[in-house]
């Protein structure tokens, strides 16, 4: 059955140009926008109900075709078959992946836009090259209301799919100045590794905005609805992001039932799915310090140890300093702390992708995230054009800093950020993110660490050796600490 046709752009042969099976809200939606742009979609769910309420309410939105099984789905398809799979990462991803594979033939290709572990990607897209099929982990973001109206996507696989892909996802995607938010990412991982980056760094800026939050509720003593207008006033300025903007909606929403600002009574235990804490292991694995991530993740993890914190619920403060007196400064202070933070978790999430792609020979172009993440996805915001400018000239940036805008932009707030975490230090709030961001700054700008004693102290309890700074790097030295301390080649 097909449903009522509104665009005559539809294939002659009235088969669909692409299938979408899972029809959860983030699978309906991108089904319906398919459909919307003109395309011919093949829906299909495990129960059919959720098919015939996706046709009974939204059929008239476009050409849509009805189907029950999998032998059926694949069959209304033109080829090569195109089907996107919208169902939960692990095992429900391989259940149907296989089911699909095995009514499916060579040349046609299976996109996974789930949030999917990107070593699974590696894993599945080598089982299926090995039957000749193509496979594509895409890495979409802008959640429910991106999947209808325009997303970023971040698809890998073989660049031969993103070919016979490309136009129609870009199509649907976000477009930011008529660009579109999506464009082939590397082979195989590529994208759903970005996409679990995407994700650290999201982490990361919530957990920075929380603690801008706190600072403001608790430092200054402001109500959810004065903080509520200080992020309205931030989103004017180079703070300006989705996150930014959708945080003073969230604080100025009152609760229907106890008329208290909505934030006051939810439970204040932040939740994950696991993309942050996938980010924080793989980039342990590569060694790439992501600090601000890991903060993030762990302060979850810290909000949800209930038992620790009713524990430690009174235990004393030590002498608290005095509030801020003057709360424009603190707040003018504290929006300079947050800008240049967020600008070190972007840093360090972009070292975090190159470093995979080195790993994995992905040739990720860092430049080409900055410029598809500017929309649809929720790390949206305004300073990913000078992300995409600092790449743009020079693609091998170390780190972000270093680039002449932001190295500004971290001068113009340091003072800021430091007073920032020494108030928040006197004051008894943590501040993990601010604090962290500002050492990971000031350890990459130190010229002498610490490293050189931990070097020496495993030197002396193990023999590890250590490189001298007047001989060549590869020269490696020991020290006979047990004998007479003198100092062999090793
Ligand atoms: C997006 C989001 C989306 C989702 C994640 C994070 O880019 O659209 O990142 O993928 O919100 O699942 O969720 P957790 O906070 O539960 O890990």
């Amino acid at each position: 059955m097909s449903s009522s046709a509104t665009s005559d752009t539809g294939t002659s042969s009235g088969l669909a140009q692409i299938g979408v099976t899972g029809l959860a809200v983030m699978g309906s939606n991108i089904a319906r926008n398919f459909a919307r742009h003109g395309y011919t979609v093949a829906v299909h769910n495990r129960s059919v109900a959720k098919t015939d309420a996706l046709i009974a309410e939204h059929g008239h939105e476009g050409r849509f075709i009805r189907t029950e099984t999998i032998a059926e789905f694949v069959a209304a398809l033109e080829r090569p078959r195109r089907v996107l799979i919208m169902v939960k990462a692990g095992a429900p991803t391989d259940a149907v992946i296989n089911e699909l594979a095995d009514a499916m033939e060579p040349g046609d290709i299976i996109i996974d836009g789930g949030n999917a572990r990107y070593t699974d990607t590696i894993r599945r897209e080598q089982a299926l090259a090995e039957r000749g099929l193509h496979f594509v982990g895409a890495g979409i973001s802008g959640g429910e209301e991106g999947a209808l109206n325009g997303p970023s996507i971040m698809p890998g696989g073989p660049k031969e799919s993103y070919e016979a892909l490309g136009p129609m996802l870009e199509a649907i995607s976000a477009h930011v100045d008529g660009v579109p938010c999506c464009t082939h990412i590397g082979p195989d991982g590529a994208g759903h590794f970005v996409k679990m980056v995407h994700n650290g760094i999201e982490y990361s800026d919530m957990q920075l905005i929380g603690e801008a939050y706190q600072l403001l509720r608790d430092g200054l003593g402001l109500s959810a609805a004065q903080i509520a207008d200080v992020f309205t006033e931030w989103n004017a300025g180079d703070l300006d992001s989705f996150l930014v903007e959708i945080t003073a909606e969230v604080l100025r929403q009152v609760d229907a039932k106890t008329g208290k600002p909505l934030v006051d009574v939810i439970v204040d235990e932040a939740e994950q799915k696991g993309t942050g804490r996938w980010t924080v292991q793989s980039a342990l694995d590569l060694g790439v310090p992501v600090t601000g991530i890991a903060e993030a993740v762990f302060s979850r993890a810290l909000s949800g140890s209930v038992a620790q914190r009713r524990a430690a619920a009174g235990l004393t403060s030590g002498t608290l300093g005095q509030k801020p007196s003057d709360a424009t400064k603190f707040t003018e202070d504290v929006r300079r702390a947050l800008y240049a933070s967020k600008i070190i978790a972007y840093a360090q999430g972009f070292n975090q992708i190159q470093a995979g792609s080195a790993e994995y020979g992905w040739n990720v172009k860092p430049g080409d995230l900055a410029t598809i993440w500017r929309g649809g996805c929720i790390i949206r915001a305004k300073f990913l054009n000078r992300i995409k400018e600092a790449f743009d000239a020079d693609p091998n940036l170390p780190t972000l800093i270093a680039a002449p805008y932001f190295r500004d932009a971290v001068e113009a707030g340091i003072d800021s950020w430091r007073r920032v975490v020494v108030t928040a230090t006197e004051l008894g709030i943590p501040v993990p993110g601010f604090a962290s961001a500002l050492s990971y700054y000031d350890a990459l700008r130190t010229e002498r660490l610490p490293a050189a004693l931990i070097q020496g102290l495993r030197d002396y309890f193990g023999a590890h050796t250590y490189a001298r700074i007047d001989a060549p790097r590869e020269a490696r030295f020991h020290t006979l600490w047990s004998g007479d301390r003198s100092e062999v080649s090793a």
